[in-house]
């Protein structure tokens, strides 16, 4: 079997970014740029990628994780040195190389798919990406012969006025022979700025007769490579629009998608409805034909079927299906609302089960509480779980009715369908089928218990 190798450069200082966290680990939509460049690496290649570390090395290791070769370069002596470093660890192990940098998160794999295919039917030892573009970027300049191969390319700082009116730029993706690209590495000569430079092989391939062959990109969006801040948010920009168009062809409504803001990380059922100004965050699922937003915050959540969230915040949360939820609804960790639970406005949940169809529609507060079936939580509740020190846990069974403004001082249990008056301040357990009320609330009576009437 053909073996097949992706080398991604991330060894450069980024000084551009003014920043203390690594260039590649600055997040495009959620998720560290790295591995964008590292997902189009492993789709066209055989072998775990390598990717060359320098400044910050540890931290982008501990991101990125195991599942990538490190290589260390020391010093940034420039992009052909940083390869070089890849060279006792792969000579022999592999017959291609792709080389590709780690700051373009937009380059998909399937353009290197093709890259690699153009050199594996290609004589000579190389074969690169380049991109017609009006903005030259600061790109290096591809000069080709005039039988279509590549002469060599040019940087723009050494570029005179004929070559820098050259619209084709090299995009910074090649595909080498590996047995000709490890000797090439060392006959690079030093440049003007004492570094040695990767796109220098074209130019070693033309002396050695061999040709360069080059495809052009049809989707100048590919060529992004983030620099500077500016050019992160381009890539944001152009990521998200990725993003979401992908959800569209997925059956996903986005009413508005320039203001809709969803990570890479998330999945959403067809037949969803996705209302403006709403951000989708982290490890989240939402499944279908739900309406969520506008104005929306949702963060490492799970979200079921038929689900609505309206002008809402929800993290590490948990909606089973046919959930309805806001205005004004904030959900925390841990929070877990089930089936055809109703949740109105200005109401907070935090590492609470509100079993299903219970309703909780208006200005409460709910912590460290597990909600049986069918409670009513009415206006002002509150679970008064924190004494300054430490949490306590509330229960609430089956059925029960909280008046009002009830307070709950946990910890406290309410059997069954248990009611309490309104402002009661409930300091001590309540019986199954009991009224209390008052404060601190006091059973007054014991209840019949209504039989469960279906609505004809
Ligand atoms: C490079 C190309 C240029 C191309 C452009 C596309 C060279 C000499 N020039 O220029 O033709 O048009 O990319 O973006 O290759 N890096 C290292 N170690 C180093 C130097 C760089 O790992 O010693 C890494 C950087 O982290 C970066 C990548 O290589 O990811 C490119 O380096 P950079 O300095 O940005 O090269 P450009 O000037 O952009
Ligand atoms: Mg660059």
């Amino acid at each position: 079997m053909t073996k097949i190798t992706a080398v991604l450069l991330a060894a450069g200082q980024g000084t551009r970014m003014k920043s203390d966290l690594p260039k590649v680990l600055h997040p495009v939509c959620g998720r560290p740029m790295a591995l964008y460049g590292l997902d189009a690496a492993r789709s066209a290649s055989t072998e775990t990628p390598v990717l060359v570390v320098g400044v910050g090395a540890a931290e982008v290791r501990k991101t990125l994780g195991e599942e990538v070769e490190y290589v260390l370069q020391e010093t940034p002596l420039g992009t052909g040195h940083a390869v070089k470093q890849a060279e006792s660890l792969l000579k022999g192990k592999t017959d291609y190389v792709i080389v590709t940098y780690a700051d373009m998160p937009l380059l998909r794999g399937s353009t290197l798919q093709k890259l690699v295919q153009a050199q594996i039917s290609n004589s000579g030892p190389m074969s690169m990406l380049t991109a017609i573009y009006d903005d030259p970027r600061g790109f290096g300049r591809v000069i080709r012969k005039t039988d279509g191969t590549v002469a060599e390319i040019v940087e723009e700082y050494v570029a005179t006025p004929e070559q820098l009116a050259v619209k084709e730029l090299n995009v910074g993706a090649y595909c080498f022979r590996a047995d000709w690209l490890w000797d090439a590495l060392h006959r690079i000569p030093m440049s003007k700025k004492g570094e040695y430079y990767l796109t220098d092989t074209v130019e070693l391939a033309r002396k050695d007769g061999l040709p360069v062959q080059a495809i052009v990109l049809d989707d100048l969006v590919e060529i992004i490579g983030v620099n500077t801040r500016i050019h992160l948010s381009e890539a944001e920009a152009a990521m998200r629009q990725r993003i979401n168009q992908m959800h569209m062809l997925n059956g996903v409504t986005l009413i508005d998608p320039a203001s809709t803001y969803i990570e890479a990380g998330v999945t959403i059922g067809a037949d969803t409805v996705i209302w403006p100004n709403t951000y989708i965050q982290g490890e989240t699922s939402i499944g279908q034909g739900c309406s969520i937003g506008p104005n929306t915050h949702i963060r490492e959540s799970k979200i079921g079927n038929r689900c609505k969230v309206f002008m809402s915040v929800m993290e590490g949360a948990l909606l089973e299906n046919d959930v309805d939820m806001g205005p004004f609804a904030r959900l925390r960790k841990g929070a877990r609302l089930c089936d055809h639970v109703h949740m109105g406005n200005f109401g907070e949940v935090k590492d609470s089960t509100l079993g299903p169809g219970v309703k909780m529609g208006h200005f409460s507060y709910i912590g460290n509480a597990q909600i049986g079936p069918d409670v009513n939580i009415g206006a002002g509740t509150i679970t008064c779980n924190y004494d300054g020190e430490k949490k306590h846990p509330t229960e609430i069974g089956e059925g029960v009715f909280l008046g009002s403004d009830t307070m709950l001082v946990a910890p406290v249990k309410l059997g069954e369908f248990a009611r309490t008056g309104a402002g009661a301040v409930v300091t001590r357990d309540i019986p199954a089928d009991s009224l209390a009320v008052g404060v601190p609330a006091r059973v007054v009576r014991t209840l019949e218990r209504k039989k469960k009437v279906d609505n004809p």
